[in-house]
């Protein structure tokens, strides 16, 4: 049998931190993206060039760019929201940038000040810059399932903004449910309308875990091909404009599943679980992935 690959793009250093209360100094995010590195996964979201005032946890991100030492084959990604945001992640060498925006006005209003029409009118000249530098653009669409201030979203409209996304130039389209409230009752039928537009293989899925749903969630992707998968060591992460939601499902609970489905991460289960036991004690909170709980209780 082929070995059936999935990669996991980790978003532990920059959605688990951003919503944190306590700000991991420096070096202390330098040496978590190391030892995530040596865990085996090879794609890293290690920061975000949005204002300072808004999400101060990434405030350094120019800086940590500067001090991470870079070892092939691991990517390093941030977000961008802006011209200045990319202007700032080319400097510091990104490979790979994020643009942001989601299904529903209410939410980007929230989170980047612009509604979605707009959102893609300002992406487009980014995207263009990038890839002119060779940088990678992956594209996240948030509030797939629903939005925290206008309720559900239509699986066609995630399917349409998806397309979009990809037309503008996007190597790979993130499926956000911001704040983790889909169940594989309403996930599968959103992916078959994405499907539609965007084959699976273009498609990554983010799921925050605030319903518990995070794991359960993952199965139809599965199914219908999606072997990108966004999660968190040790559950860290939320977003600060969606009030509530908790972190993205954890890294550790995603590799057991895969790993148990006879799947390959290329990830090291211990190795991982050790490195979200020691991020939730440098922040001083319970380690919030189950699997890393039993580990290290053995
Ligand atoms: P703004 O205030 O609406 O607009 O910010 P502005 O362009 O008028 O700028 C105001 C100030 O911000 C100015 O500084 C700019 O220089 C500065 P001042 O003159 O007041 O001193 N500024 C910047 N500084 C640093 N880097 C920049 C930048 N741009 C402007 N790139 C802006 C608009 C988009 C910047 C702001 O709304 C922002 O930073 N938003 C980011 C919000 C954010 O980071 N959210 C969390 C990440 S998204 C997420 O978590 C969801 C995801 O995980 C998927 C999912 O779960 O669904 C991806
Ligand atoms: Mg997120």
């Amino acid at each position: 049998r082929p070995v059936d690959r999935v990669s996991l793009v980790e978003m532990g250093p920059r959605d688990g931190l951003q919503n944190e209360a306590r700000i991991l100094p420096l070096a202390q995010r330098l040496e978590l993206i190391a030892h995530l590195a040596e865990s085996g996964l090879q794609r890293i979201e290690v920061g975000a060039f949005v204002s300072p005032k808004r999400v101060p946890q990434m405030a350094d991100s120019g800086a940590l760019f500067e001090a991470l030492p870079r070892r092939t084959p691991v990517r390093y990604g941030a977000l961008v929201p802006n011209l200045q945001g990319l202007q700032a992640a080319i400097s510091a060498r990104v490979d790979e940038i994020g643009l942001f925006t989601a299904c529903s006005d209410g939410f980007t209003r929230a989170n980047i000040g612009i509604g979605v029409e707009e959102s893609l009118v300002r992406f487009a000249p980014l995207v263009t810059e990038a890839r002119r530098l060779g940088i990678r653009v992956r594209g996240y669409l948030s509030t797939v399932i629903a939005c925290p201030y206008e309720g559900p979203t239509r699986p066609k409209r995630v399917a349409a903004l998806a397309e979009r996304l990809l037309d503008l130039g996007c190597h790979e389209i993130s499926l956000g449910d911001t704040i983790g409230v889909g169940t594989p009752g309403t996930v599968a039928p959103m992916l078959d309308a994405v499907l539609h537009e965007v084959p699976a293989g273009r498609l990554a899925v983010h799921f925050h875990d605030t319903y518990g749903q995070g794991l359960a969630n993952l199965l139809p992707a599965l199914e219908r091909g999606i072997r990108t998968i966004d999660c968190s060591v040790a559950g860290l992460g939320g977003c600060p404009y969606a009030p509530g939601a908790s972190g993205n499902v954890a890294s550790e609970e995603v590799v057991y599943l895969l790993h148990g489905l006879g799947m390959h991460t290329g990830v090291d289960l211990d190795k991982l679980a050790a490195t979200g036991q020691w991020v939730s004690e440098q922040l001083g909170r319970a380690n919030g992935s189950r699997v890393g709980r039993a580990l290290h209780a053995k």
